[in-house]
């Protein structure tokens, strides 16, 4: 898959998925813009194409605006959009009747407005040229949890359903959206499996296929909905979950 001459957005780029999405995409040729609050990570790849790392808040929309357009402006388009920014704060995002509503807002605010402002000020530069959007969304978006998380899921239904509205709206307009919804996987995220292996090896069990996902195998799905050849893909979810959702 060749993206060279493309230019590509990815909001949560300094963290697990994200990185690799961006690792992937300079490997293809593309110009990169990375947004994220961490610093830049050390093994941030180098390519043939500009890659520009922004650390900053994805959830203010003016800084977001600015990158954007920033982005447009270097490189005169807007062709790709991944959404990774994520957060799963176990230890204060609770059932609704338990949890800090502070706590609600700040997730949908990471988990879903932070899509929506990076949509909003992508979609006038990809309408010029046509475009391809993914959001990682999670498996956890399809179902209840005896142990909620229920900001996180919720966010996560609701990235799945604006999704689909995106890519119904701008699907005329050569735009297309689509949504990942990733299983289990190792990254910084659930960096607290690597210090529990008894933890990490029940996971691994549940999981039909034996194992818990890595950030490469949600980046291979992303590139293939980045690609011309999921040109007839839009509106979609894939699921990328080792089975996780198939189970009885
Ligand atoms: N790891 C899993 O098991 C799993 C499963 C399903 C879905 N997901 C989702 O996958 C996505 C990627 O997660 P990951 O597992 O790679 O974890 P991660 O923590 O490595 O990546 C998330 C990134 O988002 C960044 N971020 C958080 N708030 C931000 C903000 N306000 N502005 C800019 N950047 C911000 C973080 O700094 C981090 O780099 C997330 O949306 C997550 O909810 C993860």
């Amino acid at each position: 898959m060749s993206f060279q001459g493309k230019t590509a957005i990815v909001a949560g780029g300094g963290g697990g998925m994200g990185l690799a999405c961006v690792n992937d995409l300079i490997a293809a040729g593309a110009n990169l813009v990375v947004i994220d609050l961490k610093p830049q990570p050390s093994d941030l790849a180098a390519g043939s194409g500009d890659v520009v790392y922004r650390q900053g808040d994805a959830t203010d929309e003016a800084f977001v605006s600015e990158v954007i357009d920033g982005a447009a402006a270097a490189t005169g388009r807007i062709d790709c959009l991944v959404n990774t920014t994520g957060v799963l704060w176990f230890d204060r995002d609770k059932s609704i009747c338990d949890m800090d509503m502070d706590v609600w807002d700040q997730v949908m605010a990471i988990n879903l407005k932070s899509v929506a402002l990076t949509a909003r000020h992508a979609i006038p530069h990809m309408k010029k040229t046509g475009g391809a959007m993914v959001h990682i969304a999670s498996i956890d978006a399809m179902r209840g949890d005896n142990k909620p998380q229920d900001a996180y899921g919720a966010s996560k239904a609701a990235l799945i359903r604006l999704s689909k509205s995106i890519a119904i709206q701008f699907a005329g307009d050569g735009i297309r959206s689509n949504t990942i919804l990733p299983g289990p996987v190792l990254s910084p995220m659930q960096d607290r499996w690597k210090d529990n292996q008894s933890t990490l090896d029940a996971i691994s069990d549940f999981v039909p296929v034996g194992r818990v996902g890595t950030p490469q195998d949600i980046a291979d799905a992303c590139m293939f909905l980045l690609s011309d050849k999921a040109s007839f893909v839009t509106g979609t979810e894939l699921i990328v979950d080792g089975g996780c959702l198939a189970l009885p």
